[in-house]
């Protein structure tokens, strides 16, 4: 149990990446605080899961987004788990559109859910870590769009962007109190945020075949890299991205 006495909070936690992820944290003895938004059924059976487990979990609806449903995300793990250890901010939308289509709500929206809850997500767990002292490890679920363009998806790949520049320089300012900061870059996933694609067997194809794996990950395959990095196997990884993606940033320019 190699995070044991450790607890985690997991944005977005109750679907595809996420819910991979508080399942392996608990697996590996995390308690884990479980934020959601919509689908509190999904958040109260994930809960159910991790108590099989044998660790405690606690599902907490707040939207990311929002500044007060943060702090309250965090100052709900610390009343009902008295610390804070390990910050996952995974929550995470797309809106599939380009320069000259994406409208100011669609760019609000995107840059709002996937960069401002981390930027604040990584503020508030930080202070708190300071204030506990002993460190803590902040994990930034980005992705390989947060350094490699997608044509048609403009906020996203500008809000990857951002989290990347906010992995470094949180990293940097942050290594004195020894809380690391890595981002995670998982490629094409096999989760509902890709649903479209996944239901449309050309797209499908022409995906895989741009892989060097030749496959999708599934959820679990990026689990396991943010379970490593919360652990002590990672004690001198900061302020950088860990890219699981099957090689398709080597191989597919222009995909
Ligand atoms: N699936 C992929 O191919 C892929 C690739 C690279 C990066 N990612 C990133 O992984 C993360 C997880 O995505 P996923 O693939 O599991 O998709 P998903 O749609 O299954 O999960 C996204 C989660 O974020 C939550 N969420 C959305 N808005 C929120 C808000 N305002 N407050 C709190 N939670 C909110 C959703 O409810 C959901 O639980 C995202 O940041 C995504 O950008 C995914």
């Amino acid at each position: 149990m190699l995070l044991k006495n450790k607890v985690a909070v997991v944005t977005g936690g109750n679907s595809g990446i996420g819910k991979a992820i508080v399942l392996e944290l608990a697996r590996r003895g995390a308690k884990i605080v479980v934020d959601y938004v919509s689908h509190p059924d999904a958040a109260a059976e994930l809960e159910k899961r991790v108590a099989s487990l044998g660790d405690q979990a606690i599902g907490v609806e707040a939207d990311v987004s929002q500044l007060a449903d943060l702090e309250r995300l965090i100052a709900t793990t610390v009343k009902a788990f008295g610390q804070l250890d390990i910050m996952i901010n995974n929550a995470g939308i797309e809106t599939r559109t380009s320069v000259l289509e994406t409208t100011e709500q669609q760019y609000d929206k995107v840059l709002q859910v996937n960069l401002k809850s981390a930027f604040f997500g990584t503020q508030l767990a930080a202070k708190q870590m300071i204030k506990q002292g002993g460190g803590g490890r902040i994990i930034n679920i980005t992705s390989v769009h947060e350094d490699w363009p997608m044509p048609g998806n403009t906020a996203y790949c500008l809000s990857k962007g951002g989290m990347r520049m906010l992995t470094r320089t949180a990293g940097v300012e942050l290594a004195r109190h020894n809380i690391l900061v890595v981002g995670v870059g998982p490629g094409a996933v096999a989760t509902p945020i890709n649903l479209s694609t996944m239901q449309n067997p050309d797209e499908m194809a022409k995906l895989d075949a741009a892989i060097p794996l030749g496959r999708m990950a599934q959820p679990e395959e990026i689990a396991s890299v943010v379970a490593f990095l919360a652990g002590d196997g990672a004690s001198y990884m900061t302020a950088t991205t860990v890219f699981a993606d099957g090689g398709l940033m080597q191989s597919s320019p222009g995909l």
